[in-house]
């Protein structure tokens, strides 16, 4: 079973939306297991202090790694084959690719930090794979964690029906979604293109092919590099 553990300062933040809709009747189905590890109580002193100053001097606090090891130690065992994340915007991006390779997996262990970071040598330390869901800052890493989980656990087999199958989305072809329709007909002057009412499924998919190159051209050049040129 895939196994989800979030080291956060906020374990009220899960499984949050991912109680709801797919995940969470999968969740209930046990499919997959959230469980959430408050890093507070590997605090120290009296205020369970987890972070501290940062060393050279600067604005904000880090996350100290003593805390956070003893943490990550009593949230995985040394035998524990989970790949071990720390959510940051410098962290290498998440991508369709990751999110197969991980749902196939055993789970994932995931360091929610808060603050300016997390000292540099717990990333070291404990083997942590650093993961950025985009080129913008969060406020931690609670939401990143969970949009990460949300992509692994729909790919868990039995999680998706046929009908949420998943094989024609947007990246799994290497393109973006074309466009679909839906009744009625025609709505607010709009029609729904007519080869797709044609009944001829071979230019249907043609033409979905196009769209969907058209569309990742215009909106993800960096996506379409291989495409031939139109
Ligand atoms: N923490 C703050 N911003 C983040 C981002 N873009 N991705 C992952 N973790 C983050």
């Amino acid at each position: 079973m895939f196994r989800a553990t979030l080291l956060t300062l906020f374990p009220a933040m899960f499984p949050g939306p991912l109680g709801q809709s797919l995940a969470g009747d999968a969740l209930a189905r046990g499919l997959w297991a959230c469980e959430t590890r408050d890093i507070r109580e590997h605090g120290l002193g009296k205020h369970r202090a987890v972070d501290d100053t940062p060393a050279g001097g600067g604005f904000g606090m880090v996350m100290r790694a003593d805390v956070l090891a003893a943490s990550l130690d009593a949230a995985a065992a040394a035998d524990d084959a989970r790949p071990k994340l720390v959510m940051s915007p410098r962290g290498a991006p998440f991508t369709q690719r990751q999110a197969r390779e991980w749902a196939a997996g055993p789970g994932l262990v995931i360091l929610c930090p808060r603050f300016e970071g997390v000292d540099e040598r717990v990333i070291a330390g404990r083997g942590l794979i650093e993961v950025s869901i985009g080129d913008y800052v969060l406020s931690g890493g609670e939401i990143a964690a969970l949009a990460i989980l949300d992509a692994c656990v729909r790919l868990i087999p039995g999680v998706m029906g046929k009908e949420e199958s998943g094989h024609e989305e947007s990246f799994e072809t290497g393109l973006l979604e074309y466009p679909q329709y839906t009744r009625p007909r025609e709505w607010e002057g709009r029609a729904i293109p007519d080869i797709l009412l044609s009944g001829d499924h071979a230019k249907i998919a043609k033409w979905r092919r196009a769209e969907a190159e058209r569309i990742t051209r215009e909106r993800r050049p960096d996506l379409a590099l291989d495409l031939p040129r139109p």
